[in-house]
């Protein structure tokens, strides 16, 4: 494993998993909410941050807008992504694969028909600090959750079927805030393995951002430093567009594009403003393994 074995949570990588369990965090709090993540809050309290991380809108100082921003746009993207889920389980599909999982908590929060497999990839210190405090937490999952530590950006097919993924049967896979940390060569190659691993009638849902090189522009940098205390410059290779959509579409999958501002806005929610940088060029690809 490369230099993501030293990743933790607060440092690099991992702390971005934390800013966006806050959002989670803060949406869970706010009434009419579109997630409710038992456990968001809990993260983000047993983290030394370097800048402090407020788990409530109405904790939020002269940083507000941009918390505001944080936490619309992660319960629509929330929203958006447990919905897919609801469907796979309703299609029968009883292996899911979430790529880069962070602290998402859907193994525990969501509804899972019995049989089902939920497999988490992601750096080795993240998934420790994530089983620590859900084991303070006395959480207990509702799927058959299995981690794989791995670097995404390698070869992680041996990990995940060591673990008992079956690339025989359908599957469901997430990439939900991945996609701009790797290089475009290290996305194709997720793809393809992605690919080779999808059954027919396996789903694929990507949150993909355009822009990449719009979003380490001075004033997004900067808002990623005041938010979360990291250089995003450091973490987000600056490697030109990747046409994810036009990639599955070539690869033999059946694929739907919806920008996350209109998904937002079927939720009665306004991504489009100008302290929403993530949101304003940001996509869900849906695919289907022909
Ligand atoms: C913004 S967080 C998103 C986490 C989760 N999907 C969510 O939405 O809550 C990004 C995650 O990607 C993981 N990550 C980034 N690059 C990675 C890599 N090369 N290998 C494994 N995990 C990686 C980080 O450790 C972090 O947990």
């Amino acid at each position: 494993m490369s230099e993501l074995a030293e990743w933790d949570i607060v440092t690099g990588v991992g702390i971005t998993a934390l800013g966006v369990a806050a959002g989670r965090a803060m949406e869970t709090h706010r009434d009419g909410g579109l997630v409710s993540d038992p456990y968001a809050e809990a993260f983000v309290r047993a983290a030394a941050t370097p800048v402090p991380m407020p788990t409530r809108l109405d904790a939020t100082d002269e940083r507000e807008m941009p918390w505001t921003s944080m936490a619309d746009y992660m319960g629509v993207r929330s929203r958006f992504f447990d919905d897919y889920f609801a469907e796979v389980a309703r299609a029968g599909v009883d292996q899911v694969v979430l790529l880069a999982a962070g602290l998402d908590v859907r193994a525990y929060r969501l509804d899972w028909p019995d049989g089902t497999t939920v497999y988490e990839l992601d750096a080795p210190k993240v998934l420790s600090f994530k089983d620590d405090v859900l084991a303070q937490q006395g959480a207990a999952p509702r799927a058959d959750r299995r981690v794989v530590s791995v670097d995404l950006r390698e070869d992680w097919r041996g990990p995940l079927r060591e673990k008992g993924f079956d690339p025989g049967r359908p599957s469901a896979w997430l990439a939900e805030g991945l996609l701009p940390f790797l290089p475009n060569a290290a996305k194709e190659r997720l793809f393809r393995f992605v690919s080779e691993l999808s059954a027919p009638g396996s789903r694929f849902e990507v949150e993909h951002i355009d822009d990449v090189r719009g979003m380490l522009q001075e004033e997004s940098a900067q808002r990623a430093r005041d938010l979360f205390g990291v250089d995003i410059e450091t973490l987000w290779p600056d490697d030109g567009p990747f046409a994810a959509a036009a990639w599955l579409a070539d690869h033999e999958w059946e694929v739907d594009v919806v920008r996350s501002s209109e998904v937002a806005e079927r939720l009665g929610r306004t991504l489009d403003g100008p302290d929403h940088d993530p949101a304003r060029s940001s996509v869900f690809v849906t695919a289907v393994r022909l």
